[in-house]
């Protein structure tokens, strides 16, 4: 169980570069490496690697803008491409335009979408457009898609993931028919769903799997689901996954985040920010994994978790689009659509909900009783200029700031 390292398009002020070695963030060298698929050349670079990585980009157009936001992607990839250049991966730019015929063929159907293909399958990152999150997707993509754990020291590192989905199998070797139909059932979610398995029988007594059984693990669950009708073909276990993907809570992850934000539950998510390394924020989840775990049954409930920590870049945009302040708990109701939003009044830090006044707001939810259109006609008026959304700097978010404009007699 690794981490793996952070590497960001690093900004170096001249004067407080100093030569110290150990920690140097790769700078792109200035080098081509991400080349434009085409016709012609696309059998030879697809045998070329083990791994392709394909952006799919709109035509560059004129506008100087749009041209300055291309070039930023295309620096990321670059960078990626330079950081992993020792890993038999390849980067490429599928121009929408240009090459709809291979486009089509590859079975592309969203221009800015980065897809990776790996043997017969075509995986598409859902996530961040970022170096750090970009390379640790890949790396974890060329990994074996099952982890082996051996020891009792490895089923406590196991045992610690709390917040994703995970599953474990006990087989008999790495021969046996049945751990081969689960390492292909593992390849249809790597690298989002974590698959291990177990040759071990103190392991398997440790974890009370029994032969050829796999346990599924919803995140922040205590007890795990043996999956029924053991031993199990590949597509029972696909189809198993599928039916269980949406735990009733779920933590937003950079590296699948728009994916996640698409499984909206009827145009809606319920929403919890609560940051885990400050004591609040883990006291409030602490409260909704209990909610969680007494409501895992109710297949309309999904709260999506989001740790602001995970998201320094989105931070202040969440604080605008919600008017809340992330420097506590929150939890609400967006609606995905138009990113309208209400809020359970938190009195306080030393006032969280608890656990029962939690899922009372929750079922107000489910039963329409909270509801973001509730507050829509009251202040109707209020709300429409700032609908244009996000054109920036204009005279209503002025306002919102002044509001405050008490502290400044501090100065
Ligand atoms: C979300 O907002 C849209 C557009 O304002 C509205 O038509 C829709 O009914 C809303 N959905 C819910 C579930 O409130």
């Amino acid at each position: 169980m690794k981490r793996t390292h952070l590497f960001v398009v690093g900004v170096c002020l001249l004067s407080s570069c100093r030569a110290e070695e150990g920690l140097n963030f790769p700078t792109y060298d200035g080098k081509d490496r991400v080349v434009s698929l085409t016709e012609k050349n696309f059998k030879q670079v697809l045998k070329k690697y083990d791994l392709l990585c394909l952006y799919y980009h709109e035509p560059v157009s004129s506008d100087k803008i749009a041209q300055k936001q291309f070039q930023l992607k295309e620096i990321v990839l670059e960078l990626v491409a330079q950081v992993l250049e020792h890993k038999d991966i390849g980067f490429v730019m599928v121009d929408a335009k240009k090459e709809a015929k291979l486009a089509k063929r590859l079975g592309f159907h969203e221009e800015g979408s980065l897809y990776v293909l790996k043997g017969e399958r075509t995986i598409e990152f859902d996530g961040e457009f970022a170096a750090d999150v970009l390379v640790e997707f890949l790396l974890d993509l060329i990994e074996d898609p099952v982890e082996i754990i051996n020891s009792k020291l490895e089923v406590q590192a196991f045992e610690r993931i709390e917040d994703q989905i995970k599953l474990i199998g006990f087989f008999k070797t790495e021969d046996s028919e049945y751990y081969k139909a689960f390492e292909e059932a593992a390849q249809h979610f790597q690298p989002y769903i974590k698959f291990f398995a177990t040759f071990d029988k103190g392991v398997a007594k440790k974890l009370s799997l029994k032969m050829n059984e796999v346990d599924f693990y919803e995140p922040f669950m205590d007890e795990p689901i043996a999956i029924p009708d053991k031993p199990y073909t590949e597509e029972e276990l696909v189809e198993f996954v599928k039916d269980h993907q949406r735990p009733t809570l779920r933590r937003l992850r950079p590296e699948d985040m728009f994916e996640t934000w698409e499984d909206d539950l009827n145009g809606i998510h319920i929403v919890a920010f609560a940051e885990k390394s400050d004591p609040d924020g883990y006291e409030f989840l602490e409260i909704l994994k209990q909610v969680a775990r007494d409501n895992t049954d109710n297949p309309d409930l999904s709260i999506v978790w989001i740790d602001p920590d995970d998201f320094p870049l989105l931070v202040a945009y969440w604080e605008k689009t919600f008017k809340i302040d992330l420097f506590k708990p929150q939890i609400g109701v967006v609606n995905v659509t138009d990113a309208d939003s209400v809020w359970m009044e938190i009195p306080g830090d030393d006032d969280l909900p608890t656990a029962e006044e939690l899922e009372e707001w929750i079922e107000d939810v489910l039963s329409g009783k909270i509801s973001t259109e509730d507050d829509d006609n009251e202040d109707d008026d209020d709300d429409d200029d700032e609908d244009g959304e996000d054109d920036g700097d204009d005279d209503s978010d002025e306002e919102d700031d002044d509001a405050s404009d008490d502290d400044d007699d501090d100065e």
